[in-house]
């Protein structure tokens, strides 16, 4: 696989601000949003980084400097957006389950609002009628994704309005007057098959039809990327070529073109992000040889919790032998990030790189064991510059009430 950073370079960050680091690329982003960009050109296509995969304002503010939107999924996610610069109308909330007081607060922001509740589009109808355009997030019935974890469309899912209540939808629309500008569904997270989003095109278009006012049609994230060699990937210029001919099938019933928004997190960051740790420990037993590191789940759940592949190399001697290690880290729980995994001959204090870390890796990392969570560093231009400094003592007691 192409290297976005070198071993060497990974190595010289890790030495200048310490492990366990983040480290992201910015032109890997750019790339990756150019890639969208250029395979899309002939379609009218906005793009909406869900920005749940990585908010660090650093990140945040590149992608608005390169042209990008973002998608939020809480209102937090929405208020970093607007901190970082981004203009209300570049911004979109793709709500679940929330309280509608968030919805108030979005739209007092004046940002774009998808609802996926009957009963918070009924107060939102209530409460504003026609006067501020808004999407319905549908939940196609679809099941797609890499895991039942990360699938979101599917029958027994809990994210939108199921398809087959549009009729409700439509009742609450007329009673209350609303004005539908979009409609948005999202079917899961590494989806490899672009006839996935062919299939959610054509159960929108069965509603299409019946909402007259509409402008865009959300089709969400979940494009997949490759996490280790020879792995297979959305194949983004097909994608593009599906999506152009499902929607040349349909005659646009609506007054205005449909603008057709994606929402993608992993596909502009996931290859744009390195964790490195250091090891601290090696233990070798009867079946095998742990690496233990100076990380663990706290700061990258994925393997534990979707059973997420990461490629792991040896940055600090990528020369000596391969031998079989089982990677762990060092809390106080079963955090294995790979086991028997062939990696260069490991000493303790060689560093490792765990690869495909932007997406969903600081971001879901926490203080469990009351462990310090990492700095974060951004690369551009061939710069480094420390966009979060490494998480000290204090910050564990910053919240707690001396009482
Ligand atoms: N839009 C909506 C409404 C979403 O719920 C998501 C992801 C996305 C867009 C972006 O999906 P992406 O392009 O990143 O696949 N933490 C999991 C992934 C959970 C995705 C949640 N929603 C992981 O690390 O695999």
């Amino acid at each position: 696989m192409a290297e976005v950073l070198s071993h060497k370079s990974l190595a010289a960050i890790a030495d200048q601000y310490g492990t366990p680091v983040y480290i992201y690329h910015a032109e890997k982003i750019a790339e990756q949003y150019e890639k969208l960009k250029d395979a899309f050109k002939s379609q009218d296509v906005v793009i909406f980084y869900a920005s749940k995969a990585l908010t660090n304002i650093h990140i945040l503010k590149f992608i608005r400097s390169i042209g990008c939107n973002v998608d939020c999924s809480s209102i937090n996610e929405v208020k970093l957006a607007l901190h970082a610069g981004f203009d209300p109308s570049q911004v979109l909330y793709t709500s679940n389950n929330i309280a509608f007081s968030e919805i108030e607060e979005a739209k007092n922001l004046g940002v774009h609002i998808n609802i996926d509740s009957l009963s918070n589009l009924e107060k939102f109808g209530k409460k504003y009628g026609h006067s501020y355009p808004v999407g319905v997030r549908l939940r196609p019935n679809i099941l797609a994704g890499g895991n039942l974890k990360i699938s979101t469309g599917h029958e027994k899912s809990k994210f939108g309005i199921p398809v087959d209540q549009f009729e409700k939808v439509l009742e609450c629309v007329k009673k209350n007057d609303l004005f539908i500008q979009g409609l948005h569904i999202h079917t899961g997270s590494e989806i490899k098959d672009a006839n996935v989003f062919v299939k959610g095109i054509e159960k929108l278009f069965e509603i299409i039809p019946y909402f007259n006012e509409l402008e865009f049609v959300d089709l969400g994230g979940g494009f997949k990327v490759p996490y280790k060699e020879g792995d297979t990937e959305t194949d983004i210029a097909l994608l593009a070529a599906k999506v152009k001919e499902a929607f040349s099938n349909h005659p646009n019933p609506g007054n205005k073109p449909l603008q057709i928004w994606f929402e993608p997190g992993k596909f502009l960051v996931s290859e744009a992000g390195f964790l490195v740790c250091q090891v601290n420990v090696l233990k070798e037993t009867a079946s095998m040889v742990f690496a233990g590191v100076d990380s663990g789940f706290n700061h990258l759940i994925r393997p534990m919790f979707y059973d997420a592949y990461h490629r792991i190399e040896n940055i600090t001697n990528d020369v000596g032998p391969k031998k079989e290690y089982t990677v762990v880290g060092n809390i106080c729980e079963t955090d294995t990030f790979a086991t028997d995994r062939m990696i260069n001959e490991i000493h303790d204090v060689d560093y490792l790189v765990f690869y495909n870390a932007g997406a969903y890796g600081f971001e879901m990392s926490s203080n469990f064991n009351s462990r310090l969570k990492p700095a974060e560093v951004m690369v551009r231009n061939g710069q480094s510059f420390l966009i979060r400094r490494r998480d000290v003592f204090e910050d564990l007691l910053r919240s707690q009430l001396d009482i």
